[in-house]
């Protein structure tokens, strides 16, 4: 008997697996539905959120556009129409309003977009395009950092950003550091679902590679850890990003050491000086040299003692886990035409590297971290990854399009080293062994008027470097988020619509991606213009 209930029950388990039932769209959303939902969850807590207009602003809410345009990091999208701004932000100050917050918007087909830090380079944690009504969850109020330096581990909030997390594990130790992203005003939460790499990934990886748990609220309102929640999904959310799949509240990450002394340099470089050769062997050199080396390559317009005459600047910049002694004697080895002398070179901690990478002076206290204001200009950024070494004459021609726009920026970044020896199938994030560097495309300007040539610019700049890059597919990194390469039709989500990008940014572990969304959210409710679909029946 007790063997026929077991098979009955496991016989319901599959039909309820196989049968899911998701509602069509609604076609009006209501405030006023939606609220009377959600404000039962208030309750919950009332000592820490008294005041429900704290938490919850709608279109007519004084502080709704200051909150909505807090984290805003690029212009293009401050201007938006009023028909692509959220609904409702919600602001949670605690897990059981995120969870309310997604039982009641799946119950009222309003749409969710999470919100950490703000940076998404085409805005998609704040506006939205394509699918309407929706809502943001701003988890500026989630950001509390827990440093166990004993067991080298920190517990920290999604909401918070990577300076304050450097913040706080440089009060704990200065041997101990974390290798995501020099940028200190990203949030974690954007950042290591997507991967995140900085100076010193060469050595320990990405952000993502070193997550050891996450907390994640899902579609059905639950709160799981990396237990509940199954390898599958913890596999998904290091690299193939946080949105398609819940609202991750926090992480826990394992810190690596670092040592008391490490040395950084700067050498700047135009045409005229050489740059072009430098740069040449720069990119069959960074990528093998010892993994305590980062020496990243920056390239900008800059002007020239003729009038009207441009030239490239090539600016090497390297950080180095250890003295300045050694990093000269290394790169004599193996990088003798950069010419680098003690006299270049700068010791200093761990963190105050992190200052100088972030733009700051070594000097500055360290509270400069803390601070999330960030000038918001306008850019647009693509990404490519490169296997091949560009040839000096091919770099001419790169360099006379790169001079065609004065506000353009590229970022040379070398892998190798530890980045080599992980799988590409590891964790989602898929750009490991075989490239030599990836590179960033970034064009600012400061009027808005200024947009169409700029993006055009960026547009063809881009369309020429194809045959300089990886294919089959053209890899891009997910954190450089490019709409260009592909969306998610008007209010839906296609397989064969999204493998265009998506293979662009997980490769073959896009198909894993697509089975654990069809996994754990069948009906598709978390979705952005390039989110994740579920499997096509
Ligand atoms: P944001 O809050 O806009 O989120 C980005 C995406 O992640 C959105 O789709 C959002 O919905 C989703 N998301 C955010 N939080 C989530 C959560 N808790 N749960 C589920 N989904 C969530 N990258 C890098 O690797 N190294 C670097 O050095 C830099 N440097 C850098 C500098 C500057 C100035 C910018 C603007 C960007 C970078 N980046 C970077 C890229 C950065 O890592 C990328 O834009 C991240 O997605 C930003 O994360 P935020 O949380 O700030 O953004």
């Amino acid at each position: 008997m007790a063997g026929l209930n077991l098979k009955l029950h496991i016989f319901l388990n599959i039909i309820l697996s196989i049968v899911i039932i998701c509602s069509p769209a609604s076609k009006s959303f209501s405030t006023k539905s939606f609220l009377k939902c959600f404000s039962p969850h208030l309750k919950h807590n009332s000592k820490m959120v008294p005041i429900f207009s704290e938490i919850i602003l709608t279109k007519n809410s004084s502080s709704y556009s200051s909150v909505s345009q807090s984290s805003i990091r690029n212009r293009r999208f401050l201007k938006t129409p009023s028909r692509l701004k959220p609904e409702i932000i919600l602001t949670p100050f605690h897990e059981s309003h995120v969870q309310a917050a997604v039982v009641c918007s799946t119950q009222n087909d309003i749409q969710i977009r999470v919100r950490s830090g703000g940076h998404d380079y085409e805005g998609l944690s704040y506006v939205s395009d394509h699918f309407s009504p929706f809502m943001i969850i701003d988890l500026n109020n989630f950001r509390s950092i827990k440093v166990d330096i004993e067991k080298e581990v920190a517990f920290v909030q999604a909401g918070a950003s990577v300076g304050e997390l450097y913040y706080k594990i440089a009060e704990k130790s200065g041997v101990h550091g974390f290798p995501a992203g020099s940028c200190p005003t990203v949030g974690v939460g954007g950042q290591f679902s997507g991967g995140g790499f900085g100076t010193i990934f060469r050595k320990y990886g990405l952000a993502a590679d070193n997550i050891i748990d996450a907390i994640i609220v899902n579609v059905k309102g639950e709160i799981l850890d990396r237990k509940s929640m199954g390898e599958d999904l913890f596999w998904a959310i290091r690299g193939g990003g946080g949105s398609s799949f819940g609202v991750i509240l926090s992480w826990k990450v394992k810190l690596v050491r670092v040592p008391p002394t490490v040395s950084i340099f700067h050498i700047q470089k135009t045409l005229e000086e050489g740059a072009t050769k430098l740069f040449h062997k720069w990119q069959r050199t960074a990528n093998r040299i010892h993994e305590d080396l980062f020496l990243h390559a920056t390239t900008g317009v800059a002007s020239t003692n003729e009038i009207n005459r441009k030239t490239i600047k090539v600016s090497f910049t390297s950080l180095f886990l250890g003295t300045a002694q050694k990093l000269v004697s290394l790169l004599e080895e193996s990088f003798p035409e950069l010419g680098l002398e003690i006299s270049n070179c700068t010791e200093m901690s761990w963190i105050q590297s992190v200052l100088y990478f972030a733009g700051f002076s070594t000097d500055d206290p360290l509270e400069v971290l803390l601070n999330r204001n960030m000038t918001a200009g306008f850019f647009k950024a693509k990404s490519d990854y490169v296997k091949e070494a560009i040839s000096e004459a091919s770099l001419e021609v790169i360099w006379k399009r790169h001079i065609e726009d004065e506000g353009s920026v590229l970022i040379w970044t070398p892998y190798g080293g530890r980045m080599s020896e992980i799988s590409d199938s590891e964790i989602a994030f898929p750009h490991r062994n075989g490239n030599l560097y990836g590179i960033q495309y970034l064009v600012y300007w400061s009027e808005d008027n200024e947009t169409a040539n700029h993006i055009g610019w960026m547009r063809r700049f881009y369309s020429y470097m194809e045959a300089y890059v990886s294919k089959s597919p053209r890899a891009a990194y997910l954190n450089y988020r490019d709409i260009d390469i592909g969306k998610n039709d008007i209010g839906n989500t296609s397989y064969s619509k999204a493998s265009t990008w998506g293979v662009k940014y997980f490769k073959h572990n896009f198909k894993r991606l697509v089975s654990v969304k069809t996994k754990v959210d069948p009906c598709n409710f978390f979705r952005n213009e390039q989110s994740i679909p579920v499997m096509e029946s």
